[in-house]
């Protein structure tokens, strides 16, 4: 078994308390939620509105309605994104954002739907507020910002962003997928309108899993359409929140497991983003003393999230992502789904290492760690 450093990507393992939780879906209580009202379908709704509430409280959500669910992160992306924006919409996002936020407004821009305007992070990797006002203008009706990049991990100044755009009544959307369950997230003190965020990463639940938070008042445009359980005689999809958004059968297995790992890390949050930027320091001093090394995640420790990313000389990203997945260490390689900050590192064509804790990784890992990437210098 590998020394798992790819938490960015997918955390691993899960807590035991996942795995019952998904297991006990599957075999105590496996019914449609919301689709009958014999016992068991009631246990499997109950379920499901346990890790809505659990996940509303853990971002301050005013409701549990405000959270609905979606199978990962770009699938909640692709909702608050597509289900705001008009033909002729400005929306304003930055270089560093992932493809899950990129792709889908560039397909828009594109086809000459919207326009789109991509703001530059400043030389230390962090985006300028003041560059996002300056980037809005009158039909700008959407300004889109990753929590942090999944490239360097750098936190961004999305509570500052937030208010700008709140103070121009642009909504605004931030991609949460390299934030949730490592750091506090009140959407409420962010100045968010939406907030995207995968269940598979550091809020260990299954992978499948994801969600969006949409402020109340907000009603989006939906991205699928069917059965809901609710006002079935209606041909139109109803605007009731969360059945609007979660036409279908639900993912109830990875839901349940999600509320699990919600109900893991909610009490340790302090606890778990304490260790993790203890760890990623480790490894930022370790790998910066030595030669040849370069590192792109920011210095100071409060400003990354459990992310470092760095390039051992000339050597491509993938060949050394490789040489150390021989030595027992699994991290990334090549580029991370994030054209803009690469070419922002200057890493378009060899692609950065990413290495990325979670809750399970220890200080020994880091040093064995450091000790495989130090023989690969030699
Ligand atoms: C910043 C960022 N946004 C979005 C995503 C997409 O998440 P998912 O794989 O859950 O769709 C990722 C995945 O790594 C990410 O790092």
């Amino acid at each position: 078994m590998s020394v798992y450093l790819d938490h960015a990507a997918t955390s691993d393992p899960k807590p035991e308390a996942v795995l019952r939780a998904v297991t006990a879906a599957m075999t105590e209580y496996n019914a449609n939620p919301g689709r009958g009202g014999h016992p068991r379908a009631v246990a499997a709704a109950r379920q499901v509105l346990a890790t809505r509430t659990a996940l509303a409280k853990l971002i301050g959500a005013p409701d549990a309605m405000s959270v609905v669910f979606a199978f990962n992160c770009t699938d909640a992306l692709n909702l608050a994104i597509k289900g705001s924006l008009r033909v002729g919409d400005h929306v304003v996002a930055t270089r560093l954002e992932h493809n899950s936020v990129l792709r889908p407004l560039c397909g828009l821009a594109a086809r000459g739907r919207i326009r789109l305007t991509l703001v530059d992070p400043r030389p230390d990797g962090f985006v300028d507020p003041e560059d996002v006002a300056a980037a809005m203008n009158g039909s700008t009706a959407l300004v889109v910002c990753t929590h942090a990049s999944n490239v360097t991990g750098a936190i961004q100044p999305v509570a500052a962003i937030g208010q700008l755009a709140k103070s121009r009544g642009v909504r605004f959307l931030i991609d949460g997928a390299q934030a949730l369950g490592g750091m506090p997230v009140d959407v409420g003190a962010l100045g968010c309108d939406l907030y995207a965020f995968p269940g598979h990463k550091s809020l260990l639940g299954p992978q499948g899993t994801g969600g969006l938070y949409i402020r109340p008042g907000i009603t989006l445009g939906t991205l699928r359409e069917g059965g809901t359980g609710s006002a079935s005689d209606s041909l139109i999809q109803p605007m009731e929140r969360p059945e609007r958004y979660e036409a279908g059968t639900v993912n109830l297995p990875g839901i349940a497991g999600l509320g699990a790992g919600v109900e893991y890390v909610a009490p340790r949050l302090s606890q778990i983003m304490m260790r993790e930027r203890e760890l990623t320091s480790a490894l930022m001093e370790g790998l910066s003393a030595i030669p040849g090394i370069v590192v792109y995640s920011p210095a100071e420790e409060a400003a990354r999230a459990g992310i470092v990313a760095f390039n051992l000389g000339d050597l491509p990203s993938a060949q050394a992502a490789d040489a150390l997945a021989r030595k027992g260490y699994a991290v990334r390689g090549s580029l991370h789904c994030a054209p803009g900050a690469h070419r922002f590192l200057g890493t378009l064509t060899r692609g950065a290492v990413r290495a990325s804790v979670g809750p399970s990784t220890t200080f020994e890992e880091i040093e064995g760690f450091m000790d495989a990437v130090r023989q690969l210098t030699h």
